[in-house]
């Protein structure tokens, strides 16, 4: 039997034929399964290691029944597609970001939620707590199962305006990802939300079509965003992490060895991801420093309260979406030992 991509290469099957094809365990005897893994970002990036160091771990112990094929920087599907993508049984897994689940669940806009984690180790305790744990699998009656939480890291301001304060980003325009409550935030500050997929934003910041944009240094290094950006804010105003997923019907189909398989390596390379994001994003920082082409503003604690209090209206609109318990529960995430 042909691998599905060759199968629709050479139009042999139609849609709903793909989808069964998609099943693994009918693949033909010898035939490697494929495994696409398709991402937006970079290499060098938390996902982008992620990604490659799943493909080697999967080489190196499954041998030639199991292939990964990595497709970084949205080369097979940008973040408007790649969604379509995995429920089709056209890409195999995603990482996408947390901003990119609200049509499926909701719930998991809680991620989005400005100032609701401290840093990266709340964000650590909600992921491994019950109701973080809940979220990885609440998707699967819509054919999504989530397999873990990669980190990126937090987020930062970026403009080509000075953000010391609030008011500074008033009637700015900034590129959001697909989420509404990213969408809100930025309203919240009397600036101008505009929704773009992650491969126009440098395009986007240069030719001045939007002024500013949010993200953590890892993707405002590798994308070279602060080439076209003056000044970075250190806010750290919410988070970037993913979830990782994969289709339901063709993981359910796995083998049962090999799904145990690639289960015991996705919990590895998941281990490494998120204590390698901190030093990425720690030395992609530094390098941007060096670079010496935006100026990076560290906001005083008393400006950093004012941020928090502006976007804090933002958690009552979502409320009622999210859940008031799982905001709770991610708010005792903070300072939990
Ligand atoms: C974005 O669109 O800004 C991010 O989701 C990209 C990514 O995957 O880190």
């Amino acid at each position: 039997m042909f691998p599905v991509s060759l199968a629709r290469a050479l139009g042999l099957v139609g849609a709903t034929c793909m989808l069964s094809l998609a099943t693994p365990a009918m693949a033909g005897d010898n035939a490697p399964i494929v495994i696409k893994f398709s991402h937006v970002v970079a290499d060098s990036t938390p996902k982008g290691q992620g990604a490659l160091m799943f493909q080697k771990l999967v080489k190196e112990r499954l041998g030639d029944k199991v292939k990964v094929e990595v497709y970084p920087n949205s080369s097979l599907y940008g973040d408007g597609k790649e969604m379509e993508a995995l429920l089709l049984g056209d890409v195999q897994m995603l990482a996408p970001s947390l901003a990119k689940f609200d049509k499926y669940n909701e719930s998991i806009q809680i991620f989005d939620l400005p100032f609701l984690f401290d840093d990266l180790k709340a964000v650590d305790r909600f992921q491994a707590s019950d109701e973080g744990k809940g979220l990885l699998n609440s998707m699967e009656d819509k054919g999504i199962i989530g397999l873990g939480y990669w980190h990126n890291g937090m987020k930062q301001l970026s403009a080509n305006k000075a953000l010391h304060e609030p008011k500074d980003a008033r009637g700015l325009k900034f590129r959001v990802q697909a989420s509404n409550v990213l969408e809100e935030q930025f309203k919240a500050l009397r600036a101008v939300p505009r929704k773009m997929s992650f491969a126009e934003v440098y395009q986007g910041l240069q030719t001045g079509v939007v002024n500013g944009a949010e993200n953590p240094w890892s993707n405002i290094y590798s994308q070279k965003f602060y080439e076209v950006q003056d000044y970075i804010t250190e806010s750290n105003h919410g988070v970037l992490d993913y979830m990782l997923i994969t289709n339901a019907k063709f993981w359910n189909g796995l083998p049962e060895d090999v799904r145990g398989e690639l289960t015991d390596i996705l919990d590895e390379v998941t281990t490494e991801v998120n204590d390698q994001a901190r030093d990425i994003n720690d030395h992609d920082r530094q390098a941007i420093i060096d670079a010496g082409t935006s100026e990076i503003i560290e906001l005083t604690p008393e400006q950093r309260e004012d941020w928090r209090e502006a976007l804090r209206p933002v958690w009552k609109q979502f409320e009622g979406q999210i859940g008031a318990d799982l905001i709770k529960a991610a708010e005792a995430a903070n300072g939990a030992s």
